[in-house]
């Protein structure tokens, strides 16, 4: 462990663990958009910039993303500067701009008094806002089905050579993981649709409840050497067999006392 100062208070933190942790550990509001626990931090949305500086750089300070910088013994941090609150104006003014209907981003812009942005709108602009946070996600679960596709202005996440990804199955994952509820996906009776393939839904044998794709169940048994029984009966059932399990076990040991 080891001591930082965050904006004048002596901290204790786990020294290498990265300052935006420790930092809403203090329950300090620090906004960030595409930091999740589930993937690597990337840095990508700046907004969670904070100030640092340390007694021994003589007045000099420097701007960093709290998500990607460790904790080092005594640093001097402060989170809400009214630099710091322009930069992140700016930055949620041109989120604005470019995602105009995402709701995520009105709701962070209430929260910063934005009403409008100072940026040009882009008409068709989508809610996508390239932080990578699917990509991320589904190469971490080892698919990597989608990727950036394109540049600048024109850059998009897409399967490979913009076309349905191959490596897909279906888990959802990715549009979980969105911050801003940009990926698109649906489930019927016949099955699941997302990123513009079709996937079989297994249903649960005892519920009859649809939980997993037939290729996620397919890739999960191949990579965790499962038997595709095991997907046969969902996870809510599980737990209602292993409990029912457990108060058979107590019944019959109560009954051996006895
Ligand atoms: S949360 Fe740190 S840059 Fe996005």
């Amino acid at each position: 462990m080891v001591t930082i100062h965050i904006n004048g208070k002596a901290v204790q933190a786990e020294d290498g663990e990265m300052l935006l942790t420790t930092i809403r550990r203090q329950g300090i509001d620090i906004p960030a958009l595409c930091h999740h626990d589930a993937v690597e931090p990337c840095g990508s949305c700046r907004l969670c910039m904070v100030e640092i500086t340390k007694k021994e750089w003589n007045g000099w300070s420097r701007h960093v993303t709290s998500c990607l910088y460790p904790v080092e013994a005594e640093l001097i941090i402060a989170t809400h500067t009214p630099y710091l609150q322009e930069l992140r104006q700016t930055i949620i003014e041109l989120y604005m701009a470019r995602s105009p209907h995402s709701e995520v981003i009105q709701k962070m812009a209430g929260e910063y008094g934005i009403t409008q942005t100072r940026f040009q709108t882009v008409p068709d602009g989508d809610n996508c806002i390239m932080c990578y946070a699917c990509t991320r996600i589904c190469a971490e679960l080892g698919c990597f089905a989608i990727s950036a596709a394109e540049r600048g202005h024109d850059k998009v996440i897409s399967g490979p050579l913009r076309e349905a990804p191959v490596d897909c199955v279906g888990c959802l994952s990715c549009a979980q993981i969105c911050p801003t509820h940009f990926i698109e996906w649906t489930d019927d009776d016949t099955g699941r649709t997302i990123w513009e393939r079709r996937f079989e839904l297994l249903a649960c044998k005892k519920c009859g409840k649809k939980t997993i794709t037939k290729d996620f169940a397919e890739y999960q048994s191949r990579k965790r050497n499962l038997p595709m029984s095991y997907f046969d009966i969902c996870d809510d059932c599980k737990r209602m067999e292993l409990s029912k399990t457990m108060g058979r076990i107590v019944v019959s040991a109560e009954e051996a006392t006895q």
